[in-house]
């Protein structure tokens, strides 16, 4: 065993697939969540992949008692990757306060807790939205940070600085700001996956669900933008590969090998896919069709953006690997193991 690893959020999308990836790297895994986005039967769907049941503790970060508790309860933790978090740019606009109080508080919580307990190390997820539409593409760590388009993304630009004040500080931990472009795609063996809660709000499981009939029609947000075929362009990165740059991220904190108390990277793969792309990648993948139509531009969506990934790539260590096309299948499979399972 490496140590053991708090994973906040670890029933969630990206959670969860990163808590695969820190099992099979030999970490003991604690998984925290308040299942307000998730399901308790992920924690089944990751000990099928890697026969560990990691331990589950359901809880909201919010309350620091509990968190206490939970460090008290299981000693020894060196290292928290910290996906608690709500996602939704367009809920954010309706409730700053839920957003702000809960993407805050639970980050200030763990940061008061860390050094009572020894953690050494956090890993927190970041966005690429903190580089708004960037001046130049493609992107990288150097970009500035534009001003947020919505209380979600100022979120992410506050986090990032509470942490690196906490550390300038002299707080007695290191960390890895991860700044995720648009992770997509499933585990292979479609044990575990997105499961959005209502109407899908993200590309490809609008595309998953009108495939299979659950949604009538995908609306690609404007076709007029300045880019090749109109439609906007972004950085779909695999999920499996985004999980294992948390490990490398956890093995280069605790291994001491970073160069700076507080680092960050873009986890991208360097290349822009547009909406018609991705549907017509998608096509090709699966063999199976996607009814769209082009309606007006979304609010708040920026043109273009995709990583300069060569920070991580030359630093961690760290590439993504899988194919667009195997991304977009892996998508499917799991949308088709969702019908098999009757949950959609
Ligand atoms: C945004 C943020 C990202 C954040 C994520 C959370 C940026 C650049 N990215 O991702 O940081 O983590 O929200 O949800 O700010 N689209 C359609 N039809 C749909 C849905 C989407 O055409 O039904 C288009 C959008 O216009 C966009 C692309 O698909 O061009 C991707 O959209 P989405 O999956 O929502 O992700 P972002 O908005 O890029």
């Amino acid at each position: 065993m490496k140590g053991k690893i708090l994973v906040t959020g670890g029933a969630g999308y990206i959670g969860s697939h990163t808590t695969v990836e820190l099992q099979n790297a030999g970490y003991e895994v604690v998984v925290l969540d308040n299942l307000s986005n998730s399901n308790a039967d992920v924690i089944d769907g990751i000990e099928r992949i890697t026969g560990i049941r990691p331990a589950f503790v359901k809880m909201d970060l919010q309350d620091k008692d509990a968190l206490r508790n939970l460090f008290e309860t299981h000693p020894g933790i060196r290292g928290i990757i910290n996906f608690a978090a709500s996602k939704a740019v367009g809920e954010s606009v309706q409730k700053p306060l839920l957003y702000y109080r809960n993407n805050l508080v639970t980050l200030l919580n763990l940061l008061d807790l860390m050094p009572q307990y020894g953690v050494e190390a956090l890993v927190f997820s970041s966005s690429c939205t903190v580089y708004g539409q960037p001046d130049i593409l493609p992107v990288d760590e150097t970009a500035p940070v534009k001003p947020a388009l919505s209380p979600y993304g100022n979120t992410k630009q506050i986090c990032e600085e509470i942490i690196r004040d906490t550390i300038h500080a002299g707080a007695p931990f290191q960390s890895i700001l991860l700044r995720y472009f648009n992770p997509v795609g499933a585990h292979p063996t479609a044990e575990i996956g997105e499961l959005p809660l209502g109407v899908p709000q993200n590309l490809l499981p609008y595309i998953t669900q009108t495939a299979i009939g659950i949604r009538e029609q995908l609306s690609v947000f404007g076709d007029d933008y300045d880019t090749p075929d109109g439609s906007c362009i972004r950085d779909y990165i695999n999920v499996v590969d985004l999980a294992k740059a948390h490990v490398i991220a956890v093995d280069r904190m605790l291994e001491g090998k970073t160069k700076e108390n507080v680092e960050m990277f873009n986890l991208g793969t360097g290349t822009g896919v547009s909406v018609l792309e991705l549907i017509r990648t998608f096509e090709k993948a699966t063999g199976v069709k996607v009814n769209y139509k082009i309606v007006g531009r979304r609010e708040g969506d920026i043109a273009k953006v995709w990583a300069n990934p060569a920070r991580a790539n030359n630093e961690l260590g760290w590439v993504a690997r899988e194919s667009l096309e195997d991304t977009l299948a892996s998508a499917w499979k799991w949308q088709l193991r969702l019908r098999e399972k009757g949950i959609m």
